[in-house]
This record gives structure tokens, C-alpha cells and sequence, in this order.
């Protein structure tokens, strides 16, 4: 699917922050976004089995609903030696007050109950275009790690205090978010995204 300058996308959340990051992105090649929320759309239950069909459903509902090309995101922590968990119950672990010193607690309790010494951890992002023809395509970004504990640094969101991106040695909550930026699993799904649908 390409996108051309000038035309407007649906971002398919209703998280202002997400659709802001994904405005500023997108801006850059002069596409303009509308939020799910401002357009009043439902959000549907996330029921996929991994991050690209949740990315895909909400994708796919976003642009049937609205009959513009619509751009989901899915993405979370996954965990080697707990299976890949949390992986798409990232921010469920969180429980309702969506309280992540409660989630990164529950990655230490679990990890400490296994034995396990494997501290190795991936942010996965899967980002789905669909056309409201239901044409989808997905585009996925990982950037590899380890978990460190306690949590360190109050700069990122969610998980970030307690991971190490290869080759840094402070977590993601202490760096300088232009460097988070840079190196992260969203970026690099948004890298392909933006090289498969602007590239001439
Ligand atoms: P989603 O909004 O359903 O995709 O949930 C994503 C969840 O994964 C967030 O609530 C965070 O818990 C976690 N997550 C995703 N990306 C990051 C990140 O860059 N840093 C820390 N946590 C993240």
C-alpha cells in the first residue's frame, strides 16, 4: 500500500500520547491523522493471539468504521525465560490502576520462582496498515535486552525502568528519550512502514 503526501490517515487508538507520536511521525511526510477517539470509535476487545492480529483487528475495525486507511500499533514486553510473557498481557500485568511498579514486580516474582538466570528480555511493536477493503499489511520492530532489578530512572513509560537495551549499560527509564527513540522497537516498525509505503 503506498500513502501519498497530502492524504489523511486514521491512527486506531484512543491513547492521545500514541496518536501524538504517530502525528509527529507522520508529519514529516505531510500525512495528516485523526484519532479514534475524536471520531468516535469503538475500541474492539483485543482477542489475537500475538501482537500483529491484535495490531490487525484494530486496524481492520478502524477502517472498515471509518472508510479511511487506518494504522494500528501492538506492542510489549517479552520475557525469554518466562515464555514471552507478558507479550500481549503487557499492560494487563498492570491491572486497572495501570500501576507498572505492580507489573515490574510481578516479572521479578515470576522470574525468581522459575530459578531463572536468563535475564534476556525483547520490546516487540507490530504496527498493521488496512485499506477499508480490509487489504492489511504488518511491519514489526524489535530492540533486544536484558531485565535488571530494581527498577531504574523515571524518564520512559511502562517497562522501561527495568530494561537494558545490547550495547547500553542504563535502562530505557534513564535515558535521554531522543536515544530511546532511536534504538526503539517502535521506531524500527515505523522505519519499515515508512520505507514501504512513502518510497517512490
Ligand atoms: P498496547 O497499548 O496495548 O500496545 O500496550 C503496550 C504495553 O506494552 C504498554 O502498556 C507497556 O506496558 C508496554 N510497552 C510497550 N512499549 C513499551 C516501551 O517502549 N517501554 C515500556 N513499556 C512498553
Amino acid at each position: 500500500m503506498k500513502l501519498a503526501g497530502g492524504s489523511t490517515l486514521l491512527v486506531a487508538s484512543h491513547n492521545p500520547g500514541k496518536v501524538r507520536e504517530i502525528a509527529e511521525l507522520l508529519a514529516a511526510h505531510g500525512v495528516g491523522v485523526h484519532g479514534a477517539a475524536e471520531l468516535g470509535l469503538e475500541e474492539p476487545e483485543e482477542t489475537g493471539a500475538t501482537f500483529a492480529e491484535n495490531a490487525a483487528l484494530k486496524a481492520r475495525a478502524a477502517a472498515a468504521a471509518s472508510g479511511l486507511v487506518a494504522l494500528a500499533d501492538d506492542s510489549g514486553l517479552s520475557v525469554t525465560a518466562l515464555a514471552g510473557a507478558p507479550g500481549i498481557y503487557s499492560a494487563r500485568w498492570a491491572g486497572p490502576k495501570k500501576d507498572f511498579a505492580v507489573a515490574m514486580a510481578r516479572v521479578e516474582r515470576e522470574l525468581q520462582g522459575k530459578g531463572a538466570r536468563d535475564p534476556s528480555a525483547k520490546f516487540v511493536c507490530a504496527l498493521a496498515l488496512a485499506a477499508p477493503s480490509g487489504e492489511t499489511e504488518i511491519f514489526e520492530g524489535e530492540v533486544h535486552g536484558r531485565l535488571v532489578f530494581p527498577p531504574r530512572g523515571d524518564r520512559g513509560f511502562g517497562y522501561d525502568p527495568i530494561f537494558v537495551a545490547d550495547g547500553l549499560h542504563e535502562t530505557f527509564g534513564e535515558i535521554e528519550p531522543t536515544r530511546k527513540h532511536a534504538i526503539s522497537h517502535r521506531a524500527r516498525a515505523f522505519e519499515k512502514f515508512a520505507r514501504a509505503v512513502f518510497a517512490p
